[in-house]
């Protein structure tokens, strides 16, 4: 039990650190840690407040929704204040939530709910007058926000004008401004190439842009927006279910969710939230989580509100996607061409629904975009099924002057986990490569840094031989990371071709090998000398000579003689095959080791099968255009890719009224939904592995 001095510090504490990030995320659109950290800040204000109700001051930042807006713009007082959320995370919650509405109805009628995602962007107010828009405010502190009509009158599914039947004279409509994911990411790309600053995630680049005085900025920037409840209405009525409202709303030209739905009791409530979950990485917009609303609007004047958040809607979030932890140190990883990749080794946090503790850092110049340290607070972000990245660098002073580290403690068990204090260290490109000590060499107009090694280097070696074994290079069955790892350490594999010189007994006296695995191991070798001409280019790991290129290689040249002969001049006019590409594969091939490894290879049975050369126009999928999207389960894009332009499909990057057809796995996104827009065929995986045998 802590003692009332002890409740009014932490009290005191908890307030001061809520104002400050209010300011910083409202104000300054620079937050300085994740939601789920000022979550956690603010259910620790609610919890005490709940529990001492006498402690509960005027200005607490529990009676008010994020802070009073800054100079600049004019203030707009919302005569009907704009609420915020109460929130849950379980169905266990959701379900406490329904027992509540019932209970103070007095009812057992389970009643319906209208559903909608809960968007990741910036609520702001339209008034139209007459159909006009009059004005267009942000929410501020709920009571009092800022004129921003000058602004929203350039996103362009926001109307100047509302028509259509029974239009009240004076109708405040409330909703969301967001970018879209696809927007955010071709502004920011553009971003990079005038060289000016990026957003962190399309919330702050929606925050930023309708913050920007000057308009024209604002015009160019992807901006769009859903309505989701009325506020003001004078001079005419609005129907009494929100469903109908949002139709209504959607015939006078305002722009809303075709995801909402009616859906009958908490359960419904539930499916729903788990459908939307199912797609989140599929929608061209952020969202996180699910709002739940009574749909009776009867029901809903009936119910109330408390002092911040109406009794009759509730906000089902969804895990986080981007949480604070510490980088504790950096490891640069060696890939299958020398290149270092520095990795970030993180305290560990779950985040996008699984516990990371590593993420890529790309490159040293993201580290120094970054402006990364090791012992620095980071965000990072893991959404859907993509790698997890540090986004963001939290400003040390802030940590130190707030002292939010000791703040988190109270607030909640798991946050002490990322208060351990690493000390500050610059993250430094090393000069040799930390697995085989050959000096590290950078490209002229590179960014990666290589290890000269080549494979010399161990790490290159295995990774070669990882990728030499592979499904979609030799495919040699039996032969993973653990084994490769064990041949190379135990200097029985030396090159490529040193795989082919593995007997029986040899392998039987590895570690975990009896005979029987080791006669399998060695009939899985043996099986891959007879291969395709396009697996054996693509086996051989020439740089920038992915599946795709391999074919198109073999479909050109028909034999690996023919190849290794080609200039780069004759290798420019292979499809696909630019100038970089062509000096790459000449340059590979004129090196004496490769020449000798492909002999070698060649003296050892390896028998890559030579293409009779067929005419592009007679593949059973010539004329046709294919899009793969999301991620598939046996194979991986890229070879998807292959395998259909092996068929005489053209693979393309994006989705257009000239697509064919889109092969869609899990966490498609943008591709898939234009797909559907334009009525254009999309197939899953099964669905193409079953086309790929029909051919085979
Ligand atoms: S309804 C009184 N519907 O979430 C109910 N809010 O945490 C008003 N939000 O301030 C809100 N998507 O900015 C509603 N489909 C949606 C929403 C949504 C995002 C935001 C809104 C609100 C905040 C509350």
């Amino acid at each position: 039990m802590q003692d009332s001095a002890d409740l009014q510090a932490e009290l005191g504490e908890l307030r001061r650190l809520i104002n400050y990030h209010n300011t910083r995320y409202y104000q300054l659109d620079a937050p300085a840690i994740p939601d789920q950290d000022y979550d956690r800040l603010f259910q620790r204000l609610l919890d005490i407040e709940a529990a001492h109700p006498q402690l509960v001051s005027a200005d607490s930042p529990s009676q008010r929704v994020g802070s009073a807006p800054l100079g600049g713009f004019t203030q707009v007082v919302h005569v009907l204040p704009m609420l915020s959320l109460d929130k849950v995370f379980t169905a266990d919650d959701l379900k406490r939530f329904e027992e509540r509405v019932l209970k103070r109805l007095n009812t057992s009628v389970i009643p319906e709910y209208c559903c909608e995602p809960k968007i990741d962007g910036v609520a702001v107010s339209l008034l139209y007058r007459h159909g006009l828009l009059e004005r267009a405010a942000t929410r501020g502190d709920g009571t009092t926000g800022e004129d921003i009509t000058h602004n929203v009158r350039t996103v362009k599914s926001v109307p100047l004008r509302l028509s259509g039947d029974g239009l009240p004279s004076l109708l405040e409509v409330r909703g969301e401004i967001f970018m879209t994911k696809s927007g955010f990411a071709a502004m920011n790309a553009e971003a990079v190439t005038r060289g000016e600053r990026t957003f962190v995630n399309p919330r702050n680049a929606a925050a930023g842009t309708l913050r920007q005085l000057d308009s024209r900025l604002t015009a160019r920037r992807p901006l769009t927006m859903f309505c989701y409840s009325a506020g003001l209405v004078e001079g005419g009525e609005l129907p009494d279910t929100l469903s109908a409202i949002f139709d209504r709303f959607a015939s006078w030209g305002l722009p809303v969710n075709g995801l909402r739905q009616v859906v009958t009791g908490i359960e419904g409530c539930s499916n729903y939230c788990d459908q939307v979950q199912a797609r989140r990485t599929t929608l061209d917009y952020e969202i996180d989580g699910v709002v739940i609303k009574l749909n009776s609007v009867s029901l809903q004047q009936e119910l109330g509100m408390n002092a911040r958040t109406p009794r009759w809607a509730m906000a089902f979030k969804f895990p986080a996607e981007e949480v604070a932890t510490v980088l504790e140190e950096v490891e640069f990883q060696v890939g299958r061409t020398g290149a270092l990749t520095p990795v970030a080794r993180l305290q560990p946090v779950f985040v996008g629904g699984v516990t990371v503790s590593n993420a890529t850092l790309h490159n040293m110049d993201e580290v120094r975009r970054l402006g990364v340290r090791i012992g620095d607070r980071v965000i990072v972000r893991r959404a859907g099924d993509v790698i997890p990245k540090i986004v963001q660098v939290i400003p040390r002073t802030v940590v130190e002057e707030t002292e939010l580290a000791d703040a988190m403690d109270a607030a909640s068990a798991d946050a002490a986990a990322i208060t351990a204090s690493v000390p500050l260290r610059d993250i430094v490109a090393p000069t040799h490569c930390p697995v085989c000590g050959s000096p590290v060499v950078q490209e002229a107009g590179e960014v990666l840094l290589r290890c000269s090694g080549a494979l010399v280097c161990r790490a290159q070696l295995i990774q070669a031989l990882l990728h030499f074994a592979s499904r979609g290079a030799m495919d040699i069955e039996g032969l993973g990371g653990k084994l490769i790892e064990q041949l190379v350490e135990a200097g029985l594999v030396k090159s490529l071709a040193d795989l082919y010189r593995l007997d029986v007994d040899i392998l039987a006296r590895l570690e975990r090998m009896g005979l029987k695995s080791a006669q399998n191991l060695k009939a899985g070798i043996d099986k891959s000398k007879a291969t395709s001409l396009a697996r054996f280019l693509f086996a051989l790991g020439i740089r920038e000579v992915g599946e795709a290129t391999a074919l198109n290689l073999a479909r050109h040249f028909g034999s690996l003689a023919a190849i290794m002969a080609a200039d780069e001049e004759s290798l420019k006019t292979v499809e696909d095959v630019g100038p970089v590409v062509a000096a790459r594969i000449a340059g590979f091939f004129a090196q004496s080791l490769n020449r000798d490894l492909i002999e070698q290879l060649l003296l050892l049975g390896v028998s890559p099968q030579e293409l009779a050369v067929v005419p592009a126009e007679k593949l059973p999928l010539a004329g046709q255009t294919w899009v793969v999207t999301g991620s598939l389960e046996s194979m991986d894009r890229n070879q998807a890719k292959a395998a259909l332009q092996a068929l005489g499909a053209k693979v393309a990057g994006s989705v257009s009224a000239k697509t064919t057809c889109v092969v869609a796995g899990p966490g498609a996104g943008s591709k898939l939904a234009t797909a559907e827009e334009l009525g254009i065929k999309v197939i899953n995986e099964p669905e193409l592995l079953a086309l790929l045998e029909q051919f085979q």
